[in-house]
């Protein structure tokens, strides 16, 4: 029977997906570089800093210390304007109502970020009070596709893997829900998310009976 249900944030409850992909290329920009779509989607659930190893993997100059960090801070400068903007609006549709049902059938709920900014985007959206658990970038040595951050808030809910069903929207998220040994929801589409048990369009599309099948 699944106990409990572990969100990601960004691309599940919120849409920031575009916020942080403008950050990137404005701070990117500064120091002459750019990245192509193809890079977008790898960006997806990685955290800051792997981010930018992906960006930069795909420059043909090496970057010095100074520089990453020069760009990770802007990136984080010209995020949290964004974040700081927040409202309910940011949310997905679809997302808080399917949360207060999962509460309503007596089953816990976590969020596994690799987001720094996780709490404060949470306390934007006004959804805080509704997590047991937050585990977020702050609380990680490892960037998904490791499954760190989906273990520590198994181990913080107290329930096993195969009790917990994972919602993602990213390929790394996918495969670190899957690799901690968790059910797992994809929301979105495309053969990226093919090691889902279960793929919907969006969120809105995610029915708790079906989410909460995933453990019989
Ligand atoms: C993930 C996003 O949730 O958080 C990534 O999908 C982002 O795009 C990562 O890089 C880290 O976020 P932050 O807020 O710590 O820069
Ligand atoms: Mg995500």
């Amino acid at each position: 029977m699944v106990r409990a249900v572990v969100f990601d944030l960004d691309g599940v409850i919120t849409d920031s997906t575009g916020y942080h992909l403008l950050s990137w290329q404005q701070a990117a920009a500064e120091k002459g570089l750019e990245f192509g779509p193809e890079i977008h989607e790898q960006l997806k659930g990685l955290t800051r800093q792997a981010s930018l190893d992906v960006i930069l993997g795909s420059q043909k100059r090496q970057f010095s210390d100074e520089e990453k960090a020069s760009i990770l801070q802007r990136k984080q400068q010209y995020y949290q304007e964004f974040v700081e903007r927040m409202t309910v609006r940011d949310m997905l549709p679809g997302a808080e109502q399917l949360l207060r049902q999962i509460k309503a059938r007596g089953r816990k709920l976590g969020v596994a970020s690799a987001s720094k900014n996780a709490s404060l985007i949470l306390e934007r959206l006004s959804l805080r009070p509704l997590f047991d658990v937050v585990v977020d970038g702050n609380q990680i040595a490892k960037s998904k596709p490791d499954p760190e951050v989906y273990s520590k808030a198994l181990d913080l809910l107290g329930v096993r893997p195969f009790e917990a069903v994972a919602v993602e929207d990213a390929a790394a998220g996918v495969a670190a829900a899957k690799a901690a040994g968790m059910w797992c929801v994809a929301v979105g589409s495309g053969e990226r998310l093919a090691g889902a048990d279960l793929i919907v369009k969006s969120i809105a599309h995610l029915s708790v009976d079906d989410l909460l099948a995933l453990g019989d």
